[in-house]
Order: C-alpha cells, then sequence, then structure tokens
C-alpha cells in the first residue's frame, strides 16, 4: 500500500469553491500518480478551523471517489497556520513512490516538491536584505545567493594584483582571467578565488568601497550575472543585490525591495561591525553608506533600483520578524 498526501488551499469559503479545489487536488493527485480509480482505497480529508460550508468529503464522492471509503476532519485552529486549506491522504492498493501534490496557496507548504522558484531581494546597503535572505533560505529550505560577495571578490583580487578598480581596461583585463566561484557546503555559500576561499576577506571598508567601484564596469557586471542566472537557473534560490529583480532575473516569482532611513542603516553597521569588536567612526559610516548609495545607484549599468513589480518595504521601524513575517506573507498571498 501507498500513502499519497497532498494539499491545496481555498479563497473563500463557499461549496462552490470547496468541490472545485478537491476535484483539482484528486485530479492532479491521480494524473500524477498515474492511479486508477479502483486503486483507491480511502481518503482522508483534514481542513481548517475556518472551513465549514461543505465535507471535502462529500466534494470527493461528487467528484467520482464513488467506492472509496471518505473522511474528513477539521484540525485545531493553529496560530499563524495557513488560512483555508485542505489536506489530504489517499490510501492506495499498489506500490509505487509517491508524488504527493501541493496546490495553490499550500505549495507553499512543502517547497521542496514544488516547482523551482526564485526570490529577488534588492535594496541599499543596510536595508536588512542579506539577514531576511537567509532568514527566508532557512525557512524555504533553499539556496541563499548574496551576489554583493561576488563583486566583493572581484574588488578583492583587483586589489590584491595592484589594479585600479576605476580603469575599466585594466578591470576588464583582469576579468578575462578571473576564476571566481561560488560553492555551497552545508548550505552556506563560500566564495572562492581559484581554489582559495575568500568569504572572509570581503568584509574589510576597502574592499567594500572598491567593490561598488568595479561593479560600475559592464565586464565585471556581465560576468557575475552569467554566474547569478546558471546557479538560479538551476535551483530554487533567494537573491539579494542592486539588481536582480530589474535585471539578473526580471521574472523572478517573488521580488522585494528593501529600503531605511540613512540613519538607520549606518546604525545598524555600526552595531554589526562594533560587535565584531572594530572600532568604527559613526559618521564615517554615513558618510560611506551615503557614497555607495550614490555610485550604485547612478552608474550606467544595471543600477540599484526597485523593479516596478517589486513589493516595497521600508524597514525603518520593523523587527527582522516583522520584515520577514511581511514577506511571507505577500508571498502566500501571491500564490
Ligand atoms: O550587498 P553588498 O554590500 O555586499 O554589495 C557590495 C557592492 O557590490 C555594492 O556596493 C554594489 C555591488 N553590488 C552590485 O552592484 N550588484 C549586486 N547585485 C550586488 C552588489
Amino acid at each position: 500500500m501507498t500513502v499519497i498526501r497532498g494539499a491545496t488551499t481555498i479563497a473563500t469559503d463557499s461549496a462552490e469553491e470547496i468541490r472545485a479545489a478537491v476535484a483539482e487536488l484528486l485530479e492532479q493527485i491521480e494524473s500524477r500518480n498515474a492511479l486508477k480509480r479502483d486503486e483507491v482505497l480511502s481518503i482522508v480529508f483534514s481542513s481548517t478551523s475556518d472551513i465549514h460550508s461543505f465535507y471535502p468529503a462529500k466534494a470527493a464522492r461528487e467528484a467520482g471517489f464513488a467506492s472509496c471509503s471518505l473522511f474528513s476532519a477539521q484540525e485545531p485552529e493553529i496560530e499563524g497556520g495557513l488560512a483555508l486549506c485542505i489536506r489530504v491522504m489517499l490510501f492506495v492498493e499498489k506500490n509505487i513512490t509517491p508524488h504527493h501534490v501541493y496546490l495553490r496557496g499550500a505549495r507553499i507548504l512543502r517547497k521542496d516538491l514544488a516547482q523551482k522558484y526564485n526570490i529577488a531581494i534588492d535594496g541599499p546597503a543596510g536595508s536588512g536584505k542579506s539577514t531576511i535572505a537567509k532568514l527566508l533560505a532557512n525557512d524555504y529550505h533553499i539556496l541563499y545567493l548574496d551576489t554583493g560577495a561576488m563583486y566583493r571578490a572581484c574588488a578583492l583580487a583587483a586589489i590584491r594584483a595592484g589594479i585600479d578598480v576605476e580603469d575599466e581596461v585594466q578591470v576588464c583585463d583582469l576579468m578575462r582571467g578571473l576564476k571566481l566561484s561560488v560553492i555551497y557546503r552545508d548550505g552556506v555559500q563560500h566564495t572562492m578565488l581559484g581554489n582559495e576561499d575568500v568569504s572572509s576577506c570581503l568584509r574589510s571598508s576597502e574592499v567594500t568601497m572598491a567593490a561598488s567601484t568595479i561593479s560600475r564596469h559592464a565586464s565585471v557586471r556581465m560576468k557575475m550575472v552569467e554566474k547569478q542566472r546558471e546557479i538560479a537557473g538551476k535551483m530554487s534560490c533567494v537573491l539579494d543585490g542592486r539588481d536582480i529583480g530589474t535585471f539578473v532575473l526580471p521574472d523572478a516569482d517573488f521580488k522585494f525591495f528593501l529600503t531605511a532611513t540613512p540613519e538607520v542603516r549606518a546604525q545598524r553597521r555600526y552595531e554589526e561591525l562594533t560587535a565584531k569588536g572594530e572600532s568604527v567612526d559613526f559618521e564615517t559610516l554615513k558618510n560611506e553608506i551615503a557614497a555607495r548609495d550614490k555610485q550604485d545607484s547612478t552608474r550606467e549599468v544595471a543600477p540599484l533600483k526597485k523593479a516596478e513589480d517589486a513589493i516595497l518595504i521600508d524597514t525603518s521601524d520593523m523587527t527582522i520578524d516583522q520584515v520577514l513575517e511581511t514577506i511571507k506573507r505577500k508571498m502566500q498571498e501571491k500564490i
């Protein structure tokens, strides 16, 4: 015997919607598992406590599951749980590798089964992008691609080679021979120059400013963007950067643009660096952030910009949890 699971959601609690959603869910389970009706022994439904209008089991009977046993239960209310959701378990009389089916809003319950998807998070330095991107990737069990680290690695290579990051010709030469790669160990990104893991050398203020400057050059951007698209094309991931929603992945499934006032962003960086034991001057940091904002948003190629279809979130007065919850809610609404 095999047990196949699935879930779906409805927009409003009506008999019509329940009938349609149950029929669609069972149809997809049948087709993806090549099931015959008489192989289904029994179907167990559970629905969230906000569904009252109709029994999913009755909808299954109406959809033509005439001979199997059917059962419907109601779930207790779970804070933060998915709303208007119908879950199902099919007990099937054959031994197969089950293809579980999660549709509509319920796709979010099993991101591992759903289609590949990408989340683009853009915004200026200190807007909270990387913190949020890491948490999202962790919650959804998908990859986090820190695209800033790639530009930082380019800057580091230029500094080490004694190249002026303003000089387009020298930078272009450097790019031709640059062996930059991104690998993952235990889900954590490691940015490599050749065989060297340079991840821990990328956060100094020298590299930070040089990254902003070197990222203006088309030769740098083309090479980085190609790699970013390659990674995002293969698997689900959250990418954070400046141009993900506008240029790298204009068709990303979800797009967010985070921002915060320059004071708040400088304060966050200040706290981050002092917590690491670095001695920094707040005013200098504020000026550096302003200089980077200007450079990143006024460059010619793929500047820092909100994509028209990105959701803008001002994180100035929000906690990390609030930003995360807002993003997850917006994603659920969109699915
Ligand atoms: O996100 P970060 O602070 O690590 O980025 C460092 C610099 O890299 C940033 O000032 C501009 C550049 N960058 C970019 O141009 N495009 C991206 N997608 C990511 C970063």
